[in-house]
């Protein structure tokens, strides 16, 4: 049987995902959005795609959460974005209430192994409000925002030095937000290290552009935030997590003393698998690493304090 992956919020990452994921053929998709007709619509268009680009997955849009029921992968979208001038943490009492609704909602009948992927902003602490909403297991509550950011800072360093987005590896720990924290130390392209290729003023514009990524989109858009580099990301992990890849992605992740930092959602390196976060991979942090991270968490902190949680 094809397995069930269920998107909140049709708004724009949520129906490309639905898109992407309907497209790759391995599993149905259920779309929820509370604006009546948005999901029904999203979804019967992504679903006459399939015989001009050859997938059978059913695409199902909905207002409520029936047809939700035993979904293995949850993955969250609704929320509001950011609009110019806005950050992410300006969006945390709206997106509380979305989230911790939804969140009861789709997990009541959700499969009993299912694993939860956030990507409402602000990210780590969403991750946080819906792993306490939900109180799955920590592993099967994750937040997409390292593999975007991390996306960002390899497409720039690609452009800069004109080689594939293929060869360049590169680390961004930290929350999604400006206290992101790109590691150019651990970033090689085909095994080079960056600071051997790229100035060390020049690396750190670029460093500057990943940081503020989101906020580029967002001030060209005008209307909304990204998109599509944000649902190709989540489609990374629901690909690690359906196919059992073990893959080493950047997620926020529930951190219980691994980087020093205690009960809290902070962005790291994670091993992904069928059950969702199989295990925390620590790397070796300087010292400013280590204060810069510190700085991100306390900001993940302050907001999971507002909203108190
Ligand atoms: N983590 C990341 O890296 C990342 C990247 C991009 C966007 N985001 C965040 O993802 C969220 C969605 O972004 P978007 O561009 O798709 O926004 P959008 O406005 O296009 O879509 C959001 C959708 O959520 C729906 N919604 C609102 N309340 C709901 C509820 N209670 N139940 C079901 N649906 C509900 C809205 O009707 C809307 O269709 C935002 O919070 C945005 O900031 C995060």
């Amino acid at each position: 049987m094809r397995k069930k992956i269920t998107v909140v919020g049709a708004g724009n990452v949520g129906a490309t995902l639905a898109q992407r994921i309907a497209e790759r053929d391995y599993a149905d998709v259920v779309l929820v959005d509370i604006i009546e007709g948005l999901p029904q619509g999203k979804a019967l268009d992504i679903m006459e795609s399939g015989p001009v680009l050859g997938f059978d997955s059913q695409v199902v849009g909905t207002n409520g959460y029936d047809e939700t029921a035993g979904s293995s992968l949850i993955v969250i979208t609704s929320g509001i974005a950011r609009k110019p001038g806005m950050s992410r943490d300006d969006l945390v009492r709206t997106n509380q209430q979305i989230v911790t609704e939804v969140v009861r909602k789709v997990t009541q009948n959700a499969a009993s192994d299912a694993v939860l992927i956030v990507v409402t902003n602000p990210l780590d602490a969403m991750a946080q409000l819906a792993y306490s909403v939900s109180k799955l297991p920590k592993q099967r509550v994750i937040g997409m925002a390292g593999v975007l950011d991390t996306a960002r800072f390899r497409a720039f360093i690609a452009q800069e030095l004109r080689v594939s987005v293929r060869d360049v590896q590169a680390y961004v720990l930290g929350g999604h937000g400006d206290t992101m924290v790109p590691l150019t130390r651990l970033t090689t392209v085909a095994g080079v290290p960056v600071s051997q290729l790229i100035r060390e003023d020049r690396l750190a514009q670029i460093v500057q552009r990943t940081r503020d990524g989101g906020a580029e989109i967002v001030n060209l858009l005008k209307t909304g935030s990204a998109y599509y580099a944000p649902s190709a990301s989540v489609l990374a992990m629901v690909d690690a997590v359906t196919f059992d890849q073990h893959r080493i992605l950047p997620c926020s992740v529930y951190l219980e003393g691994e980087y020093g930092v205690h009960n809290l959602y902070v962005g790291v390196p994670a091993q992904l698998g069928a059950g969702g976060v199989e295990r925390v991979v620590e790397v070796d942090l300087t010292d400013s690493d280590r204060v810069a991270l510190q700085r991100s968490a306390d900001a993940v902190k302050e907001l999971v304090e507002v909203m108190g949680i």
